[in-house]
């Protein structure tokens, strides 16, 4: 089975995915840890992010030893991933790694923006997970300060505001629901209650697939 998560709500912390994978023993992929990682081998080396280039190039060789790289978190990293992101040869040279990820046995949880609309469009289960944006600058705000960094609340809802536009609007691949998703507000639900909604819509789609 593999399981969709996208929506701008998606990843925070990779929680969502990460729990679900490990209450049905499926492998887990965090999709904005590959944005994210190569964006910051652009600003290791200083390069500039619109070289797209030098994205691709970097997108190409990805050592996905280095995915749990705290630094990968970061706000800063964040912005520049979905600079990076928007380049559709960028996205295209990571296509087969993510769908082949996705087809391993015993199943895959996905996260990330395009899981559900472009890399697996066949998933079984697709979940859209929105939160209201000020709702997930609070969380973004408290996570970056137990990580021990610097974080403005208002700066935060700014990028994170730039980052949904930049995503919505960019033209392949945008942030959007596959037709066939389940919509999640996350909003007023704490970690628990958005795992327990999203086991929910799992298990009715499994129920009506039974029944069908
Ligand atoms: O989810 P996360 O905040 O880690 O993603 C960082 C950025 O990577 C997003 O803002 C988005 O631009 C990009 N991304 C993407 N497609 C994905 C996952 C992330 O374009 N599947």
């Amino acid at each position: 089975m593999i399981i969709a998560i996208d929506g701008p709500a998606a990843s925070g912390k990779g929680t969502l995915g990460k729990r679900l994978a490990h209450h049905y023993g499926y492998r887990h992929l965090d999709t904005g840890v590959i944005y994210r990682a190569v964006a910051k081998s652009l600003l290791d080396t200083g390069a500039d992010l619109n070289d797209e280039a030098r994205a691709v190039a970097a997108a190409m060789e990805l050592d996905p030893e280095k995915f749990g790289d705290p630094v990968l978190k970061t706000q800063q990293v964040g912005e520049a991933a979905s600079v990076v992101s928007a380049f559709p040869r960028v996205r295209e040279a990571l296509v087969d790694f993510q769908r082949h990820f996705a087809a391993g046995p015993p199943g895959a949880v996905l996260d990330g923006r395009d899981i559900g609309t472009v890399i697996c469009p066949d998933a079984d289960v697709k979940i859209f997970v929105i939160a209201d944006p000020k709702v997930r600058a609070r969380r973004r705000t408290l996570e970056a300060k137990a990580r021990g960094e610097e974080a403005d609340e208002a700066l935060v809802l700014a990028d994170i505001l730039a980052r949904d536009e930049r995503d919505r609007n960019r033209a392949t691949a945008p942030l959007k629901a596959a037709p066939d998703a389940h919509l999640l507000d996350n909003s007023h639900l704490d970690i628990e209650g958005g795992v327990r909604a999203a086991i929910d819509i799992i298990e009715a789609v499994r129920a009506g697939r039974q029944r069908a």
